[in-house]
């Protein structure tokens, strides 16, 4: 996720673009760039914060018109050649989205003689629009080579472009990456969302998916996929600067669960090959060879990372064939590791920063084992440090209870088993297929669990007073029950846990009372029955059941008190959308126990000391 801003006007354009980059640096914030044109194309970036490209921009730069950008980098490190804008020749570009099918447009561009300074996959956009401008027999203007340019794009794109040839107007285009248009009294201007405009203007025109157009100083005009003018009403937005950072949402928290349609799809974009019934993972520096004699694989993780982890065991098992242990990376590091070098670790961090995960990293690479990073921030030491990076393309998370990060994460392991099996020809294109198919469906059945919150608001109302919470699920369900008591005890501060329901009878139903809601994750598949079980257990027990359940399952209200539906999906693909609806769960009920959502007492988003 990136921010993107442009302004075309009589007022001093860099100043406008800067404060209105700050605005979007909860986009991200590891690296910045403007271009302004000023009788010719003035380019300035670097890696950091906003106010770092503040500093390097000259003050006497006088111009009217230019664009903006705020990365968090997903293609090339967090350095200054990645960040926006990307230049080619006189033309120049910032983008938030995600060329899928970039480096194929690459290789094509460098045949044609045009040389590569990044490492992203904007790059593509900015020669395209260059090339189909001038290196071709026709001439064209800037708006018909971005119609062109975008007909080649596959993925997500909110662009903004300038040319010198066309110093007096931005071309736009979008497609899955929001942009919107502001309407002002001394200039127009573009953005990825509102928050960036409000100080300016509160007039603003929706840039819908498909849409092309221009902003010029007094002239705003939009077209059609079918190349016509389209008349767009002004909407007058009444958000303050606070509100509109969380796109309306009372907690980034609830705003970052409210992404996960989009999140997940970044995550595997460009990486699913239904028709072949495999995955795309060329960053994985792992031979055919290694991968066809992998004896052993670790996991290592903290927290969220280490519950989604747990999911990870179970998918490289069922799905490769791969023995796989788990491990807390606190207890990893001072333990007594078996380890040799033909073994896998895979280190899962959100942050790539936390401690505990990169010296237990760092002690599994004393033994020579092959190391795979899975992270969100681009760049980060966890990534600098493992032999391969799968990067989860989840974007900023501001809320310290991981939401989208812990979907991304889910996502990319089930990539990561279903490459490893096909690759060890451990399971069947036909049953990658179903999976990978599984995957697609899921950005929409999110949407759907979104859709329906109020019923997960209305559960957690009832509860909300409770001292206690038990969260039970038998094997894949098992990491989502501990995921989800996690965050209801993170962010509500009631008592918490997550059991093996199979592990119930061992201990916890002596605390079971009539007050004690007992969350079971009853999804359809090989354990639905086991845990029908343990759900009369502790109905036996009057505790109060609560259960997840497919929305075709019939059976499941005769056992429990209340039942949070969720679409049905194959078995091995549920825990993310039982995840997303337990995390609104959680998110109401700290909501109706007044707590601190985003920042809740004691944690940190970020844990960079043992
Ligand atoms: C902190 C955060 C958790 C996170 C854990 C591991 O405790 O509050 O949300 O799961 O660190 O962080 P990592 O960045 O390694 O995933």
């Amino acid at each position: 996720m990136c921010g993107i801003v442009g302004y075309a006007g009589r007022n001093q354009a860099a100043s406008i673009l800067v404060d209105s980059l700050k605005r979007l640096e909860y986009r991200g914030y590891d690296s910045a760039g403007i271009s302004l044109f000023n009788g010719e194309l003035a380019t300035h970036k670097t890696v950091g914060k906003i106010a770092d490209l503040e500093a390097i921009i000259p003050d006497d730069l006088d111009a009217c018109i230019g664009i903006g950008h705020t990365r968090w980098a997903t293609h090339g490190k967090p350095e200054t050649r990645n960040s926006h804008p990307h230049v080619s020749g006189n033309v120049s570009v910032v983008h938030n989205g995600i060329i899928e099918n970039y480096m194929m447009l690459k290789e094509e561009l460098i045949e044609k003689g045009y040389e590569f300074k990044s490492d992203t996959d904007t790059e593509v956009i900015a020669h395209l629009l260059h090339q189909k401008m001038y290196a071709s027999d026709k001439s064209i203007d800037l708006l018909t080579s971005m119609r062109e340019t975008i007909e080649c794009l596959e993925g997500s794109y909110a662009i903004a472009a300038l040319c010198t040839d066309e110093s007096e107007k931005i071309i736009f285009a979008r497609k899955d990456s929001p942009l919107v248009i502001g309407v002002g009294e001394d200039g127009n201007y573009a953005a990825s969302d509102v928050t960036a405009l409000l100080k300016y203007t509160k007039d603003i025109l929706y840039i819908n998916d498909n849409e092309t157009g221009t902003v010029s100083p007094d002239e705003i005009r939009v077209f059609g996929q079918d190349g016509n003018l389209i008349k767009k009403d002004i909407e007058t937005v009444e958000w303050d600067i606070e509100a509109a950072e969380k796109a309306g949402y009372d907690h980034f928290m609830l705003k970052e669960i409210h992404e996960q349609p989009t999140s997940i799809q970044n995550t595997f974009a460009g990486k699913l090959l239904e028709l072949e019934g495999n995955i795309k993972l060329d960053e994985l520096y792992l031979s055919k060879e290694q991968i066809k004699y992998l004896r052993r694989a670790t996991i290592i993780a903290c927290g969220t990372s280490w519950n989604a982890g747990i999911l990870g065991k179970y998918l490289f098992e069922k799905l490769a064939g791969i023995h796989t242990d788990i491990e807390t990376a606190s207890e990893f590091r001072y333990g007594n590791p078996v380890l040799c070098g033909e073994e896998l670790t895979i280190a899962i961090t959100q942050s790539g920063e936390t401690a505990d995960t990169l010296a237990a990293v760092r002690s599994s690479m004393s033994y020579g084992c092959k190391t795979i990073a899975i992270t969100n921030v681009v760049g980060s030491t966890i990534a600098r440090e493992c032999d391969s990076v799968l990067y989860t393309r989840a974007g900023p998370e501001i809320g310290v209870a991981a939401t989208k990060t812990f979907t991304a994460q889910l996502i990319t392991l089930y990539m990561l088993a279903i490459h490893l099996g096909r690759s060890r020809n451990f399971i069947s294109p036909d049953d990658a297929k179903k999976l990978i198919i599984g995957l697609k469906k899921l950005p929409g059945q999110v949407q759907k669990i979104l859709n329906r919150k109020e019923t997960i608001k209305e559960c957690a109302d009832i509860f909300a007073d409770r001292r206690d919470y038990f969260f039970i699920g038998r094997y894949l369900n098992y990491p989502v029950a501990l995921e989800s008591a996690l965050k209801l005890k993170e962010i509500s501060y009631i008592h918490a846990e997550g059991y093996a329901a199979g592990e119930l009878k061992h201990g916890p139903l002596a605390l079971l009372t009539k007050d004690t809601p007992v969350v079971a994750i009853a999804t359809k598949g090989h354990t639905y029955d086991k845990i029908l079980s343990n759900i009369k257990e502790v109905k036996a027990r009057d505790a109060t059941v609560i259960a997840v359940a497919d929305e075709d399952d019939t059976e499941i209200e005769k056992y429990a008190d209340v039942v949070l539906r969720i679409p049905s999906s194959h078995e091995l693909i549920a825990p993310v959308l039982s995840s997303v609806t337990l995390q609104l769960l959680a998110y109401y009920t700290a909501l109706a126990r007044d707590c601190s959502i985003d920042k809740p007492r004691n944690l940190a988003k970020s844990v960079t000391v043992e």
